[in-house]
């Protein structure tokens, strides 16, 4: 795989050996964690994160990550405020303006295409940290790592995708890294109304990845070896009684999480309302607050990637 200059799609990542090269430096990241930052390996290099929608696991791991390699942070919260966008500055100005005092920068946005709108006119690398519905490669990129730890491989796994397919930009970039492996097999589980993207099965069938679609979870989830939840996205719905509508249509709760097999685990790139119940945190399964800090540490092996 060629060098990457800036990360926007998991598309990008389409080699197995360059993931698992990966996986092997946040693993060495998180097994060396106390003395990273004695060793500085980005001392002196500045991250910017500009936040054009709200962030807790994202904006802090990138932030800590860069701080944990000795960097230091520029950080823009609430962008879409906080920023010069609110006296009409453009995005390309505002990279071109921020690409002079940072080396990296993190961008989160609430329109699809931005990230890579972005990349265009930057000279520094730009990472997608969440385009509107389109994607969100490095939540994508910890998750694939996140199972890879807990399980211990990842061919031949059956995953189940479950809520809203539709908006939910974590799972249009798990996708994409699912089909590096053999032998996967995807259930789609939405309402009608939040079904998987045609591009993003179309992808699949390109991919010869084998998928099933339903509206129930029944019989399902006993099979998987992975049961990835999502938040219904409300920030993207126009209708307030649409979003009603379908906002607690799945609700896993112990009794579900009890159903799936022993090593099975659940996954949740977080926040979550209603669709895993708090009964269902001390559940060994439950593995989305280890996949939150596994964020932390994938991006620090991507930051060093990037910037060496
Ligand atoms: N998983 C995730 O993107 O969380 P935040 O929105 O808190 O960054």
């Amino acid at each position: 795989m060629e060098k990457l200059k800036h990360v926007i799609s998991t598309r990008q990542f389409d080699d197995s050996e360059f993931l698992l090269g990966l996986f092997e430096s946040a693993n060495r990241m998180e097994r060396d964690d106390v003395f990273r930052a004695l060793t500085g390996p980005l001392r002196g290099r500045i991250l910017a994160t500009l936040f054009f929608e709200p962030s807790t696991r994202t904006r802090f791991s990138f932030e800590a990550a860069m701080q944990k390699l000795g960097g230091g942070v520029l950080s823009a919260e609430d962008a879409r405020d906080n920023s010069s966008a609110t006296k009409g500055e453009s995005i390309s100005d505002t990279i071109r303006v921020v690409s002079g005092y940072a080396d990296v920068i993190a961008i989160r946005h609430y329109e699809e295409g931005t990230a890579e709108a972005a990349a265009k006119n930057s000279p520094v690398p730009i990472i997608n940290a969440g385009d509107g519905a389109g994607e969100h490669p490095t939540q994508a990129l910890a998750d694939m790592y996140t199972i890879k730890k807990e399980l211990g491989w990842l061919s031949g796994l059956r995953v189940v995708l479950v809520g809203d397919l539709l908006y939910g930009r974590t799972i249009h970039s798990l996708l994409p890294l699912l089909c590096l492996y053999t032998g996967v097999t995807i259930d789609l589980i939405s309402p009608l109304s939040l079904r998987l993207p045609p591009q993003y099965r179309e992808y699949l069938t390109k991919k010869g990845i084998t998928f099933n679609e339903s509206e129930s979870l029944e019989g399902v989830i006993e099979q998987a070896d992975v049961a990835y939840i999502t938040r219904v996205q409300r920030e993207r719905f126009a209708l307030q009684a649409d979003y009603d509508a379908v906002k607690d249509v799945y609700v896993i709760n112990a009794e579900t999480a009890n159903r799936m097999k022993p090593q099975a685990i659940i996954m949740h790139a977080l926040p979550r309302v209603n669709e895993i119940a708090p009964d269902v945190d001390a559940n060994a399964r439950a593995a989305y607050f280890r996949q939150a800090k596994n964020g932390l540490y994938i991006r620090m092996a991507l930051l060093q990637y990037l910037l060496s």
